[in-house]
C-alpha cells in the first residue's frame, strides 16, 4: 500500500526518497523558490513541498507554471526536517510531476467558502479541510458500529430496501413501480391494478428495518441493521433528509430497561472512539464550528444520561410554554425545541424520554398497564433533540392486532410479523439511531445536509 500523506507527515527526515500524491491547496511562488501545499484528505494537514527553481530546466519551469491549486501531482523527494512555518517536515525536491491541471476556474480557491456554496458544488466539496473533516469521522462512527456490535455478539442482518409493509406505519414512504405513468393500468372498478406492477402489487422504499429486523432476533437474538433508509416527509429542517442511514438493533428477551441501557452504552462508545481516533479533527470542529465541541462530547461520554417520563416532560415544559412556538400540554409531540430545552436548559445532558402516548407513537409499541401510554423511549441530546428512537415492541398477539385495526392498518398485511407473537413469542426491544444525526452531533455541523455526501431532501435530488 502507498505512503498517504498523513503517514508522510509522521516520517523521520531522511535521505531515502519517497512519492507524494495529493491535490494541490495552495502554490507560493518567488524568482528563486516555489511553495506547494499538498493534500489527500488522509488528514487535514497538507505536506509542504519546497522546489529549488534555480535547479530546474526551461521544460520543468514552464510545467511548475501550469501547476496551481486544484492540480493533481505527484512528487519524489527526501522527506527534511521543515525550515519554517508551524510543519516540522516537509519534502524538498526537483521532481515535480503534474498529473491533471485545474485551471483558474478551479471553484475551490484558496479563500473561505460559504457552507451553502460548498453544498452546490457537492461533488468538489470533499477536498476542503470542513468536509473532509467530517468525512473521516463519520468513517469512524461507521466503524465503531460495527466494532460496538460485533464485540457483544449481535448479528448484522441486511433487511430489504423495497418493502411492501409499511414499518412505521406513517404513510411517509416512496413507491417504487415500473408502470407506466402515462398509461396506468386500471381495474374494472377504476383503480389502479397493481397486480400489473412489477412486485404485483404496491412496494416502496423501506423507513426503516426494524420489522424484518424483529423476525431475525426473533431467531438469532440480538441482530443489528444499519443501511439506508427513505422517508418522504416534507420537512424542510437541519435534522432532516429524505435518504438517510439508520442503525437499528433488536434484542429478544430484553425489556425497555435493558433496551435503554444499550442506547446509552452504544452511543458513549461510538462517541468515544471518534474523540480518540479523529482527535485532530475534532479539535478542528471545536475551533472553528461549534465552539466546545470537545469537551462537550467528552461529558456527555463522562456523564449518565438523565431519565425522564413523557409525562413528567410535559409537567417541566409546561412552565415554560410562554417561551415556545408550539405551547406543549399531554398528548402532544414533543418538538425539537422542546427537546432542546429539557436537554440544554434543564437536564444539561442526553436525556432519555419514556412511556409516551400511544396516539403520538408507532403502532408496535408495548401498551403499558394504564392503556394510555407506551413503552417507547427517545434519546435527546443538547443542540440536536432527538438522536434515537426506540421501544419495547408488543409482543402479545391480540393487542397488538387489535391496535393495528385502531391505527387502520390491516393486520393481513403484517400477517408475518404477527407470527413472531405467534410462534414463540417473547419480550424484545430494539431502537433506532439516525447515523447522520449522530455523524452532525460529534462534528458539531448544524446542518444535516452537510454530513452526508449527497443529501436528499425535498425538492432537492442533484448529483
Ligand atoms: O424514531 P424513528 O422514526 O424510529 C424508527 O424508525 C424505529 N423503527 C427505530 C427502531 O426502533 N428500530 O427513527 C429513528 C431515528 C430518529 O431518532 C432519528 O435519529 C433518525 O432515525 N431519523 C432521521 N434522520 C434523518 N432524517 C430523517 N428524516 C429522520 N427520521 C428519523
Ligand atoms: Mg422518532
Amino acid at each position: 500500500m502507498k505512503e498517504r500523506i498523513s503517514d508522510l507527515l509522521k516520517r523521520a527526515p531522511g535521505p531515502e526518497v519517497v512519492a507524494a500524491e495529493g491535490w494541490v491547496r495552495t502554490k507560493r511562488d518567488s524568482k528563486t523558490v516555489c511553495f506547494l501545499e499538498l493534500n489527500d484528505g488522509s488528514c487535514l494537514k497538507g505536506l509542504q513541498i519546497v522546489i529549488d527553481k534555480s535547479q530546474l530546466d526551461e521544460n520543468q519551469l514552464s510545467v511548475l507554471t501550469l501547476i496551481n491549486t486544484g492540480a493533481s501531482v505527484v512528487c519524489n523527494g527526501p522527506i527534511i526536517v521543515s525550515g519554517g512555518g508551524d510543519q516540522t517536515v516537509e519534502m524538498a525536491t526537483t521532481d515535480v510531476n503534474l498529473v491533471g491541471i485545474a485551471g483558474a476556474n478551479y471553484p475551490l480557491q484558496k479563500k473561505r467558502h460559504s457552507i451553502e456554496y460548498l453544498r452546490e458544488i457537492a461533488h468538489l466539496r470533499p477536498r476542503t479541510n470542513l468536509i473532509g473533516a467530517i468525512m473521516r469521522v463519520r468513517n469512524t462512527l461507521a466503524f465503531g458500529v460495527h466494532e460496538y456490535f460485533n464485540k457483544n455478539g449481535f448479528v448484522y442482518v441486511n433487511t430489504p430496501l423495497i418493502s411492501t409493509s409499511d414499518a412505521e406505519g406513517a404513510g411517509e414512504m416512496f413507491q417504487v413501480t415500473t408502470l407506466d405513468l402515462n398509461n396506468v393500468p386500471k381495474t374494472e372498478e377504476g383503480s389502479v391494478d397493481y397486480s400489473k406492477d412489477f412486485f404485483g402489487k404496491i412496494a416502496n422504499l423501506t423507513v426503516s428495518g426494524q420489522l424484518e429486523g424483529e423476525t431475525y432476533a426473533m431467531a438469532l437474538k440480538n441482530i443489528y441493521t444499519f443501511g439506508p433508509t427513505f422517508r418522504a416527509e416534507n420537512s424542510n429542517t437541519k435534522r432532516h433528509l429524505a435518504e438517510f442511514w439508520m442503525i437499528e438493533p433488536e434484542m429478544a428477551f430484553c425489556d425497555i430497561n435493558l433496551n435503554m441501557e444499550v442506547a446509552e452504552d452504544f452511543l458513549k462508545f461510538i462517541i468515544k472512539k471518534a474523540l480518540i481516533e479523529c482527535e485532530e479533527d475534532i479539535a478542528f470542529f471545536s475551533k472553528f464550528v461549534e465552539k466546545g465541541l470537545k469537551e462537550n462530547l467528552e461529558h456527555v461520554v463522562n456523564t449518565p444520561f438523565a431519565h425522564m417520563t413523557y409525562t413528567e416532560a410535559i409537567e417541566v415544559l409546561e412552565k415554560n410554554n410562554d417561551s415556545f412556538d408550539y405551547p406543549v400540554h399531554w398528548g402532544t409531540d414533543i418538538q425539537t425545541e422542546h427537546e432542546r430545552y429539557l436537554t440544554e436548559v434543564y437536564c444539561k445532558s442526553p436525556v432519555i424520554v419514556t412511556n409516551y402516548p400511544k396516539e403520538i407513537k408507532a403502532f408496535y409499541m408495548k401498551l403499558n398497564d394504564d392503556n394510555k401510554t407506551v413503552r417507547g423511549m427517545d434519546v435527546l441530546v443538547p443542540r440536536l433533540g432527538e438522536i434515537i428512537g426506540g421501544s419495547e415492541r408488543e409482543s402479545d398477539l391480540d393487542l397488538l392486532t387489535k391496535r393495528m385495526v385502531e391505527l387502520d392498518l390491516d393486520p393481513q398485511d403484517y400477517w408475518w410479523y404477527l407470527d413472531l407473537r405467534r410462534f414463540g413469542s417473547v419480550p424484545h426491544s430494539g431502537f433506532g439511531l439516525g447515523f447522520e444525526r449522530i455523524v452532525q452531533y460529534v462534528t458539531g455541523t448544524a446542518n444535516i445536509r452537510d454530513v452526508i455526501p449527497y443529501p436528499r431532501t425535498v425538492g432537492n435530488a442533484e448529483f
